[in-house]
């Protein structure tokens, strides 16, 4: 990692804030101070800064029962308020929330808060008249349209928490998820537009369905693209229905420890986790950060989030932080190529951008592509970029610095996680210094450390350890839906109770900065996506040609990891696979049958067949041997593996053809 800070002429930079910027950045550097001298009173300035509360709070943070906080927990307050009607009280109704554009050219509607608000209440309306009201779980499954956010914020209008379910994922990861949620309702639409084309979704929703005990009772369907969609009782038209329902509705104030949502995310086991977040603490933090670190400045900004609706980042930089801040977004439905490379330009000089938000194998892929393309657009406009969901390398983050902000604006690399809600480590954009590739401090009201093996916190630069947090914070996770026992054994029992166990590897270097090195655990990384080994090998060994099988996130240029299998077959697809042209045929069968199980994101980029895995004597497979093999590198140290001979075979078929 010693080059990392280092771009392609050799040279080390660090970027200083603009004063310019530094004048009028909402982050400034007495936060700090301010929350070292008072942890728990700084939140509080924040919860009441930020968010308008119909019950102020008197508690601040109870960590008498750890790992189990709460936050303002006598406070009451509406997320939903909070977002929308807030906004229109105060005689802003006719500012734009969200400048949506969808795929197809042309396609595009701004709606304003006003509008938002009407639709929120209705939506609340439709979805109390199916028997919806605080408590009670309502999944949603939409691609990126402005519906999303409001199906998400008709929910927090009842206090009913949402569990969103990334569009991308298969029928059968939808039906775990809505039935360890309970979920009563789903809402859904017929389709989306990606790469040019209607792509369908109410038929995922259907066979999910299609089980013999349901806790589903509707499904309210968004008509985005018109195609025909089979129709059952249960369905009804999400359009008619909010024409049917009244267009007030009076929103429900629930505790500020209320759950506002449900986001299952990957774990190192094949059963995915219900994150479960707070109302009041979430969302001050959302929209804190959102202030301090992406900086919006809400009469001016036009700010720009890529992600999708259906993670984090949708839920607290799409949704949540941004709305309660009231400023004006753009909302994309599409992909960066349709109908060419230059699509997400074009929006931003069409609608003047200010701060851009994405991930870094989007900036990788637009590397690839070539700053030309970028060149051929406007975009003076943009005065911040901002990256999650993986690490930068120093190379994409200069890129994206000079290609797309005009050797101008800053880059805030933010981390943070599903289970924190919100961002945790990441540079004040009128503050600090940036440093190329590091996420560099935790934000003020945060405290991080780096634990060595041992548990002992160490400030030595350079030396690999385990990023911990070490002091409660108001958007944390405030369990695992449904199981207390394995939230505890997952974040809190690694360096005992004190620490919360954050399963990414860090450093520091010689100016204190963190710098993130990828997960410690068996979770993966492919594009900024996070997906669990033990899922996909599970996936694998439900093929019934599948004995066993191993996964591992080998590195991949542009998307950060790529999924890599191995597999043994049964004894009886064996000689099967061995007929000419058979085996690339099951290698294709097998990664189709990934994507049916968990959705295409989890695809194996490649499957090679082997006769055995390397295991130890006590029967590990000892995946880092085979990402050495996956990566091309010479295999690492192989004295515990029960027959050393296994590896030698794996390495011969590595000339496997690897498809797309
Ligand atoms: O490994 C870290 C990586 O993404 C993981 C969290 O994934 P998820 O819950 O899906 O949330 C992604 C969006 C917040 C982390 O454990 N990660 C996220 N941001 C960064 C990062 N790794 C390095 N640098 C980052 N900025």
């Amino acid at each position: 990692m010693s080059d990392q800070t280092h771009d392609q002429q050799g040279e080390s930079r660090t970027f200083p804030p603009d004063p310019d910027f530094a004048a009028s950045a909402n982050g400034t550097a007495d936060l700090f101070d301010a929350a070292e001298a008072d942890h728990e009173g700084f939140w509080a300035e924040q919860a009441r800064t930020y968010l308008t509360w119909s019950t102020p709070f008197t508690q601040n943070l109870d960590w008498s029962n750890p790992p189990f906080a709460t936050w303002f927990a006598d406070g009451e307050l509406n997320a939903c308020v909070n977002a929308v009607d807030r906004h229109v009280e105060a005689g802003r109704g006719d500012k734009v929330a969200i400048h949506f554009v969808g795929e197809p050219e042309g396609d595009s509607r701004d709606i304003t808060y006003a509008e938002l608000h009407e639709q929120v209440q209705r939506a609340a309306n439709a979805l109390a008249d199916l028997g919806i009201g605080k408590g009670d779980t309502v999944a949603i499954y939409l691609p990126m349209i402005p519906e999303a956010a409001v199906a998400m914020l008709a929910c927090a209008r009842l206090g009913a928490p949402h569990s969103v379910v990334f569009g991308g994922f298969s029928a059968d990861a939808l039906h775990s998820r809505i039935e360890d949620a309970k979920a009563k309702v789903v809402i859904t639409a017929d389709g989306g537009y990606r790469r040019g084309k209607p792509s369908a979704l109410k038929p995922a929703v259907d066979a999910a369905l299609d089980h013999d005990e349901t806790s589903v009772t509707d499904v309210l369907v968004v008509r985005r693209t018109g195609e025909d969609t089979a129709w059952n009782d249960r369905d009804t038209w999400w359009h008619e229905a909010l024409e049917r329902a009244a267009p007030t509705h009076e929103a429900q104030p629930v505790e500020a420890e209320h759950p506002l949502f449900i986001l299952y995310t990957s774990g190192t086991t094949g059963k995915p986790k219900g994150i479960f977040h707070s109302t009041g603490g979430y969302l001050t933090q959302a929209a804190y950060t959102n202030a301090i670190v992406h900086d919006v400045h809400r009469d001016t900004d036009v700010y720009w989030c890529t992600a999708d609706i259906g993670w984090v980042t949708g839920h607290s930089y799409i949704v949540y932080g941004p709305m309660t801040n009231g400023v004006t977004q753009v909302m994309y439905e599409g992909t960066p190529d349709t109908p060419d490379q230059g699509r997400w330009w074009q929006i931003v000089q069409d609608h003047r951008v200010t701060i851009l938000y994405t991930a870094p194998t989007a900036v990788r892929t637009f590397m690839k592509w070539g700053a030309e393309i970028p060149a051929r657009y406007d975009l003076s406009s943009l005065r911040l970029l901002g990256s999650v969901g993986e690490p930068i390398n120093p190379e994409a983050w200069l890129w994206y610095r000079r290609t797309i902000g005009g050797d101008r604006t800053p880059v805030v690399d933010t981390w943070w996680q599903t289970e924190t809600g919100a961002i945790m480590i990441s540079p004040l954009p009128g503050v600090t210094t940036l440093e190329p590739g590091s996420a560099q401090r935790p934000i003020p009201g945060i405290s991080a450390e780096i634990l060595d093996d041992e548990g002992k916190p160490f400030t030595t630069p350079e030396q690999v350890g385990y990023l911990v947090l070490t002091k409660p914070w108001p958007s944390m996770l405030r369990g695992i839906w449904g199981d207390p026992e394995r939230y505890k054994e997952t974040y809190w029992s690694r360096f005992g109770p004190e620490y919360y166990f954050a399963g990414d590897g860090a450093k520091y270097d010689a100016d204190g900065n963190i710098w993130l090195l990828g997960r410690v655990d068996d979770v993966m990384n492919v594009s900024g996506h996070r997906l669990s080994t033990a899922e996909i090998e599970s996936a694998l060994v439900s093929h019934p040609k599948v004995a066993e099988a191993a996964v591992v996130g080998a590195s991949d240029e542009t998307t950060g990891q790529a999924v890599c299998a191995f597999v043994i077959l049964r004894q009886e697809a064996v000689a099967e696979a061995d007929e000419p042209g058979e085996g690339e045929a099951l290698v294709q069968e097998l990664r189709n049958h990934v994507a049916k199980q968990i959705g295409p994101i989890a695809k194996p980029r490649q499957i090679l067949v082997v006769a055995e895995l390397p295991k130890t004597r006590s029967g590990k497979i000892m995946r880092r041997l085979l990402k050495d093999v996956a990566e091309g590198r010479e295999v690492g140290d192989v004295t515990t593996l029960a027959d050393s001979s296994v590896m030698d075979l794996i390495k011969k078929g590595m000339d496997a053809p690897a498809s797309d």
